[in-house]
C-alpha cells in the first residue's frame, strides 16, 4: 500500500485501496507462499532473458538476480515477512526486491501475474510429480518385500466378499504393485504435458516487446529429450488452462483410491473374523474405554483421506466449468485443492510403505481359511472338462456335488467315491487330487495367474525394476 492506501502495483487508477474484507478475500499469500522457490526461479530466468535481449542492461539483470537470491535466503531462514495486503507471493517478492534493487521496477516488463503463476505452478508440478513417483516406488518396494515373504502363504481370494479361489498372499500384494505402477506411468505422462513454458504469454495477448521465450524455457528446464525448448502455443490457452491442476488432483485421487482399497483389505484381514494379518502396533491405537482394542486407525484414515482427495477433484472441475476465457480470479482457488491433494497423498504413501513393512501374516489362520475344499470346486469342474465333459455340464455336475456335500454335512473332498460316481461316471479315484492346493496352483501357469512360477517371475520383474 502507498501512503494514500492505494495498492503499490496496480493502484494508479484507484481513488482508494481495497477494504479489509476485500484483502481477506483476495489474498492468496497464505497458501501460495509455498511457490516462492519457483517464483524466484521464474523471475531470475525472466530477468536474464530481459538482459539477454537488451530490454534491460546486463548490470540491471545481475542486480535483480542477486536481489532475488538474497530474498530466497531470507525466506529460507524464516526472516521474510509476508504481507497479505500485497495479495500474493508474486507481489510480496516483487515489493521486497524493489526495496533492495532499483532495477526491480523493470522486472515485470513483458510479464503478467497470469503467465507468472502458470509458470510457477508448472515448475511446482514437475517437482512434485517426481516426488510422488518416488513415494509410490517406496510403497511398491514394501509390497514386493511382503510378497516375497508370503509367496507360500495361501489365502482364499474373494469375489463379492465371499470365498472364491485360493491364491498366494503374494499375488494379492502384487495386484497393488500393478495399480501403483499404473499411477507412476500416469505421473510420467502428466510430466510431459507439464513440461511446457507459458511465460511470455503475458496477461492474455503476449507483448509488443522483443522477448525470447525459448531462452526462458531453456533457463527453467522446459526442454524435451533433445534439449529443445518447449513453449506454449496459444497465449490465451496458456493463462486460462487449468488441465494440469485437474489431472494432478485426479492422479492423486487414483493413488488414494488404490491406497484406500488396500487399507480396506488390511482392516478386514486384521479383524478377528479373518485374522490373516497382524498390523504393526505403531500404526494402530487403543480404545479409551475397551482395554482389549487394537484399532487400525492409520488404515481407516487412509480410507477417509481418499474421500477428501475425491472432493478436491470435484472442486477443481466445478471451478473451471463454464468459466469464460481467459484468466478469471476464480482461478486463484486452484491452488489449495492441489496443494492439499499432494500433501495428503504424500502422507498416505509414507504411512502405507511403513505399515506394509510392519504387517505380519498369521499363517495358521490363513491355512485354516484356505483349507476349505469348496475353494477348489471350479478345479473339479476343470477335472471333468479335461475328461471331455462340456464346461456347462461339468459346472452343473459339480453344483450337484456341492449340494450333496452340504446335504450330508461333509466336506466336498470327503464325498465318497461311489456317491461321486453316481452323480457322474467320469469321476475316478484320482478326483480327490484336485484338492491338493499346491497342485491346484502349480496348474495355473498362464501369464498373470497365481501359479508359483508366474508369481516368482513377477516378483523378479518388480525387484529388477524397483532396485
Ligand atoms: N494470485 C493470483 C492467482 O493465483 C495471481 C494471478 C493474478 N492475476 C490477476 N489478474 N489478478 O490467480
Amino acid at each position: 500500500m502507498t501512503a494514500k492506501g492505494k495498492h503499490v502495483t496496480w493502484g494508479g487508477r484507484f481513488a482508494e485501496g481495497p477494504s479489509d474484507l476485500m484483502m481477506r478475500m483476495g489474498e492468496s499469500v497464505s497458501f501460495d507462499a509455498r511457490l516462492a522457490t519457483y517464483d524466484l526461479l521464474g523471475s531470475a530466468a525472466h530477468a536474464r532473458m530481459l538482459a539477454h535481449v537488451g530490454i534491460i542492461s546486463q548490470a540491471e539483470g545481475d542486480a535483480i538476480v542477486s536481489g532475488l537470491q538474497a530474498i530466497g535466503k531470507a525466506i529460507e531462514k524464516g526472516e521474510f515477512s509476508w504481507d497479505i495486503s500485497l495479495e500474493d507471493v508474486h507481489m510480496n517478492i516483487e515489493q521486497a526486491l524493489t526495496q533492495r534493487v532499483p532495477a526491480a521496477a523493470k522486472l515485470h516488463t513483458a510479464r503478467s501475474r497470469n503467465d507468472q503463476v502458470a509458470t510457477d505452478m508448472r515448475l511446482w508440478f514437475k517437482d512434485h510429480a517426481a516426488k510422488l513417483e518416488a513415494a509410490l516406488r517406496q510403497v511398491m518396494r514394501a509390497l514386493v518385500e511382503r510378497a516375497r515373504a508370503t509367496a507360500m502363504v495361501y489365502i482364499p481370494g474373494y469375489t463379492h466378499l465371499q470365498r472364491a479361489q485360493p491364491v498366494p498372499m503374494a499375488h494379492h500384494f502384487l495386484a497393488y504393485v500393478e495399480m501403483f505402477e499404473r499411477d507412476c506411468l500416469r505421473l510420467r505422462d502428466f510430466l510431459r504435458r507439464a513440461n511446457v513454458c507459458p511465460l511470455g504469454s503475458g496477461a492474455i495477448a503476449g507483448t509488443t516487446l522483443p522477448i525470447d521465450r525459448a531462452f526462458v524455457a531453456r533457463e527453467l528446464g522446459f526442454v524435451d529429450e533433445q534439449g529443445q525448448p518447449c513453449v506454449t502455443e496459444n497465449s490465451m490457452d496458456a493463462v486460462a488452462d487449468r488441465d494440469l491442476f485437474i489431472e494432478f488432483a485426479q492422479i492423486c485421487t487414483l493413488i488414494g483410491l488404490h491406497a484406500s482399497r488396500f487399507a480396506e483389505d488390511s482392516i478386514l484381514w486384521s479383524s478377528a473374523e479373518f485374522g490373516f494379518i497382524r498390523l504393526p502396533d505403531r500404526y494402530t491405537t487403543g480404545s479409551s474405554l475397551m482395554p482389549q482394542k487394537k484399532n487400525p486407525d492409520a488404515f481407516e484414515l487412509i480410507r477417509g483421506k481418499s474421500g477428501r482427495l475425491c472432493g478436491h477433484v470435484t472442486a477443481l472441475q466445478t471451478m473451471v466449468k463454464g468459466l469464460p476465457l481467459t484468466y478469471n480470479r476464480d482461478l486463484q482457488e486452484d491452488k489449495p485443492p492441489v496443494f492439499d491433494a499432494y500433501d495428503q497423498c504424500e502422507l498416505i504413501l509414507a504411512v502405507l510403505a511403513d505399515c506394509i513393512l510392519g504387517m505380519e501374516p498369521n499363517t495358521e489362520r490363513c491355512l485354516e481359511a484356505v483349507s476349505d475344499p469348496l475353494l477348489l470346486a471350479t478345479d473339479v469342474v476343470d477335472y471333468l472338462v479335461r475328461k471331455g465333459l462340456p464346461f456347462r455340464d461339468a459346472h452343473h455336475v459339480v453344483g450337484a456335488l456341492v449340494a450333496e456335500a452340504e446335504k450330508s454335512g461333509c466336506a466336498l473332498s470327503a464325498v465318497p467315491l461311489d456317491v461321486v460316481k453316481a452323480i457322474n461316471p467320469l469321476f475316478e479315484a484320482d478326483w480327490v487330487e484336485v484338492f491338493d492346493i499346491e497342485l491346484a496352483l502349480a496348474r495355473r501357469t498362464g501369464p498373470g495367474m497365481p501359479g508359483p512360477e508366474q508369481v516368482e517371475k513377477r516378483l523378479n520383474y518388480w525387484q529388477a525394476l524397483l532396485g
